[in-house]
Parts: C-alpha cells; structure tokens; sequence
C-alpha cells in the first residue's frame, strides 16, 4: 500500500515537474493556439446562430438526419440500397420495361434483414376517392403494415392532403375499360408497382366503392394466417362460365381449368409475380376472349388455377350483391347504412378459412354511394371496430 501511493506520489511529482519546464519554455505559442482556438470556435458559434434564425431550427435538424441517415441506405454496395423501396411513385417506364423490372426477384428463401410484410391496398379508381375518410380511419397507426397504390383514369390528377394516405401515392395509369384486357392489364399496372416494395406480402384490390368490414388488425392477422389467396375461381358449366370459353385457347388453356370469378382479389407476393411475368396466357386471352367474354372475369382465375392451383381459396373475400339481378351489382347509399344491414353480411354464409368452417367469409364489401360515408364514418366504431 505504501509503496504504491509513494510510486503515484513521485509520478504526480515527477510529471508537475516535466509540466512546469514545459510551461516555461512555450507559454507564447501556447497563447497564441489557444487564442486562434476561441476564434474558431466564436465563428462556429455565430454561423450557426445566423443559420438557425434564417432557416429555422427544424430544416437545420432536417438537414442533419437528411445528410446522415440516408447515407448508410445509399451506400453503394450495401444491401440497404435493394430493400428500400422507391420514394417516388410516378416513372417513365412503359408497361413493358415494369413488368420487366417488377419480375426481378429473389430465388433465396428468407430474407436476411428484418422484414415487416405488409398489405398493399391497390385502388383501381375512375377519378376521385370519396369513401377516403373512411380508409383513413382504417389505416390510421398501422404506419409499416401497409401501402397504397391508387390508378386512376390518366385525365384524373388525384390532389390529396400532405398529411393523406393517399398523398402520392398514384401511379402512371393508363384507360381500363370494363370487360376488356385493358382493365387485366391496369390491374397488372397495380400489382408490378406495388411488387417494387419488397416488403409488401399480400395485395389487395379494392375501387372506389369498396369499404373495409373489419378493424386493421383483424383484417391483417386474417391474411396473413391464411394458408391461401383469396381470388373467386369457380368452373360454372352454364353460357356465362364455359360457354365464353374458345377452342383457341387449347392446349395451354384447357377447358377444364376455365374459371370465372369477380376481379376483386387479394393474392401473396408469390402469386402476384406469377402474374406479373406472364405473357403466354396474356397472349390467348387478348386473341380469344373478348366481349361476350369478359376477360377481366376469367384471365386471372384461370391462369392462377393452371399455375398455382393449391395457393387458392377460390373465393373473394370482397362481399357484392348479385341479388338484384342484371350485369352490375347492386350499389347501396345513405339509408341502406343500417345495423341488420351489416348483420347480413356477416352471418349470411358460411365458408372455409384454412380448411374449417366459419361465417367470417368477407373483410371488404361493395359498392357503396359517396351518400353513404356519412352514415358509415357513424357506424364504423360499433358495427367494424374503427
Ligand atoms: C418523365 O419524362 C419527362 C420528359 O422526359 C420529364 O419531364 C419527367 O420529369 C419524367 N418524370 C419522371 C417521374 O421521371
Ligand atoms: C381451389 O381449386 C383448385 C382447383 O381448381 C384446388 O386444387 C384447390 O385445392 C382449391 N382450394 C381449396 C382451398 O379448396
Ligand atoms: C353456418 O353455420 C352455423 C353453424 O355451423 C349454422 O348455425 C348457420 O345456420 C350457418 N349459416 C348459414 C347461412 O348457412
Ligand atoms: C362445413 O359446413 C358444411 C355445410 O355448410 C358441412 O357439410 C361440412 O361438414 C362442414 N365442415 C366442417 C369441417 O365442419
Ligand atoms: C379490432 O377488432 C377486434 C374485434 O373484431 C377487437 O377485439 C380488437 O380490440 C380491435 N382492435 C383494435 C386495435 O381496435
């Protein structure tokens, strides 16, 4: 004990003494460092004072996190720079180059950075959203487990609030026409986008009429434990099912493997980059199924089940009217908005969820009148939980 503080003393001794000499000998330069030091560090002071009263202090912050935080995503042979997905949505690709760029994709299973998987809502719109409020409601405090992708008709400039979720979130879209291949094709537009985000996992399409029947999280853990893709494919022998069906078609369509269902689907990540990257059945729909063969009822059902058969459910999990009879689906307004209304929709059948029976068979419904937000934004927290 006593030889260690007498070792620490000399030293503390020893180096006062090797400080005092240096004190002496260099004193003005010294000074004079430490002189330009305090000028330096007044400049700093001041440049930083004037920046923050003409910019404000919130852009200063901006610019720090905006020069530091993406530097690590952009770093050129990092892995960050293929997972981020684009910021900004509008391109210049024609549909060839998408669909070319939408079908690059992973051949390794996992993936080796933490992945959230997300819902993609697809909206195949004609112009304006009115139900948006509504869908706002939805996805408010989801931020991460979803993503918006709106296409519109090309004369519709969507203007949407900064604070929106739908705030640039429309892509280039081009004419869809009912019953033709161009609404496959625009459709086909929203998937490839949207398979630009590699953390989106289940894709969903929706219009302008659809409305969510579930809270967020109930519809998110309803997908995502599913074992199937929930797209209508069902073989109908009659005039509307496979009397559209054209000799042409064989061998790669057989008359077998005709489907019919409605267009409003939700699929995984795997089945969307089938469609994406096809063009054989692409090419026999566009020749040989055209009005009084609606393709858009029968292109995506059909291939899917020559395809990926397993991987459907063979049903919509998009509730429509077909009761009123004639080729549209009954649209329902302001005074249709009623509790039993709902009860209808939820207990009126019952259908196959991961191989068991249960009467939760749809999580989104059509069509709905702009007249009816009002009475739904009212409904919503008692009827759908939001
Ligand atoms: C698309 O191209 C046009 C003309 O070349 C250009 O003005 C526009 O900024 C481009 N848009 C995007 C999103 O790159
Ligand atoms: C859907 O139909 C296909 C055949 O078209 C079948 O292989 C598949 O098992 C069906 N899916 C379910 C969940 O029954
Ligand atoms: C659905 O199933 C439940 C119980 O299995 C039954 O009570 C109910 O009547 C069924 N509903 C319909 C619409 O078939
Ligand atoms: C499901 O319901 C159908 C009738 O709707 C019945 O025939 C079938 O046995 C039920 N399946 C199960 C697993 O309960
Ligand atoms: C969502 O709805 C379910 C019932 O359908 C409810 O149990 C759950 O608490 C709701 N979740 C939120 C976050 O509101």
């Amino acid at each position: 004990m006593q030889t260690i503080s007498r070792v620490l003393q000399e030293g503390k001794e020893n180096g006062i003494l090797v400080r005092t000499g240096q004190y002496k000998s260099f004193r003005p330069k010294l000074l004079l460092l430490l002189g330009l030091f305090l000028a330096v560090l007044v400049t700093i002071f001041i440049i930083s004072v004037s920046t923050i009263n003409s910019t404000g202090l919130h852009s200063v912050v901006t610019t720090v996190t905006s020069t530091f935080v993406p530097c690590r995503e952009d770093e050129p042979n990092s892995l960050g720079k293929w997972i981020q997905p684009p910021t900004v949505l509008m391109h210049n690709m024609t549909d060839e180059e998408l669909l070319w760029r939408a079908s690059l994709w992973p051949r390794r299973k996992g993936y080796p950075f933490k992945r959230v998987p997300k819902i993609a809502f697809m909206f195949l719109t004609k112009g304006p959203l009115p139900l948006a409020s509504l869908w706002e409601r939805f996805l408010k405090g989801h931020k991460g487990l979803y993503s918006v992708y709106v296409h519109p008709d090309p004369s519709f400039n969507a203007k949407f609030p900064a604070d929106s979720v739908f705030y640039k979130r429309q892509i280039p879209s081009q004419v869809a026409e009912w019953g033709r291949m161009t609404m496959c094709d625009a459709e086909k537009r929203l998937l490839a986008n949207a398979l630009l985000d590699i953390s989106n996992e289940w894709f969903v399409l929706v219009s302008e009429s659809c409305i969510p029947l579930y809270n967020f999280t109930t519809i998110y853990t309803y997908l995502s434990q599913s074992k199937h893709s929930f797209i209508g494919a069902v073989d109908d022998p009659g005039p509307f099912g496979r009397g559209r069906y054209n000799d042409n078609m064989e061998p790669e369509v057989p008359i077998t493997k005709w489907r019919k269902g409605p267009q409003w689907f939700e699929l995984d990540r795997d089945l969307a980059a089938t469609i994406v990257k096809d063009a054989l059945y692409h090419h026999k729909f566009r020749e040989f199924c055209r009005p009084a063969c609606y393709s858009d009822e029968h292109y995506f059902p059909t291939m899917l089940t020559i395809e990926k058969p397993t991987a459907l459910a063979n049903r919509s999990v998009t509730w429509t009217d077909w009761s009123r009879g004639g080729p549209h689906p009954a649209t329902f307004g302001r005074s249709d908005i009623t509790e039993e209304f709902f009860g209808k929709i939820f207990d009126g059948e019952n259908c196959s969820y991961n191989g068991r029976n249960t009467s939760m068979c749809y999580l989104f419904a059509r069509k709905f009148a702009p007249s009816a937000l009002e009475p739904l934004l009212h409904i919503a927290p008692k009827i759908m939980g939001f």
